[in-house]
């Protein structure tokens, strides 16, 4: 029996734990990471893919004058590579509407909160200051709303007391590095898919808050 792989662009601007954990997911799994693009040039993820033979581009956004210009250099650049999803790992742009609607139900994100708790930047510390008592991750379908697209999983990390953001934000991250694997897997086996502005598993409407992994 012959295994197809799904094959993914990830776009990243940074450290790109969440890619290395794709990759070394993408070894056992259905989905093979065809490119890794960045917006930053001296992003730590560029070498991790490097490393496995990935192939690699940089569309720098200080090279463009504005964002249309970025974003359609950016569709460009993914779709040499034929993906069928396109998969946000720590990418730090917000994306208009073209792009968004371009790639519409095959764009993901994953973000560091439960959402729809939080979107936007410095969640972990938010968390804390609201004094919450979980915190987490949540995976979603990227729609023209930041972090606001149908939410497909979503793991919960509880607070502790003498928590700060940097260490909330370690132990988020380990459960980051568990979810977006199986999400894109679930997305490769044909599993998963939007539809109207809803996250569909095994033909079922997820609710609001999407699949709750982990214990
Ligand atoms: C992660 O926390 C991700 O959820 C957020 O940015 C961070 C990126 O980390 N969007 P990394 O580059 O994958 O290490």
């Amino acid at each position: 029996m012959t295994t197809t792989h799904c094959p993914i662009v990830v776009l990243i601007s940074g450290n790109g734990s969440n890619l290395q954990a794709l990759i070394d997911a993408s070894v056992h799994s259905n989905f093979k990471i065809a490119g890794v693009i960045s917006n930053r040039p001296d992003a730590i993820g560029l070498e991790r893919a490097q490393r496995d033979n990935i192939p690699t581009r940089v569309v720098d956004h200080s090279q463009f004058g504005s964002r249309k210009e970025f974003d359609l250099a950016l569709l460009k650049s993914i779709e040499e590579f034929s993906p069928s999803l396109v998969v946000l790992a720590g990418f730090m742009r917000i994306l208009g509407a073209d792009f968004v609607n371009h790639f519409a139900d095959r764009l993901i994100n994953i973000h560091p909160s439960l959402l729809p708790k939080y979107p936007g930047i410095g969640t972990h510390q938010r968390a804390i200051d609201a004094g919450d008592k979980e915190h987490g991750v949540s995976v979603h379908f990227v729609t023209e709303e930041t972090d606001g697209g149908p939410v497909i999983a979503q793991e919960r990390v509880a607070i502790r007391s003498d928590d700060t953001a940097a260490t909330l934000a370690a132990r988020v991250l380990e459960k980051e590095h568990i979810i977006y694997p199986k999400v894109v897997s679930w997305f490769a086996a044909g599993r998963l898919r939007m539809a109207g502005n809803h996250a569909l598993l095994d033909d079922e409407v997820l609710p609001p808050e999407g699949v709750q992994v982990g214990p």
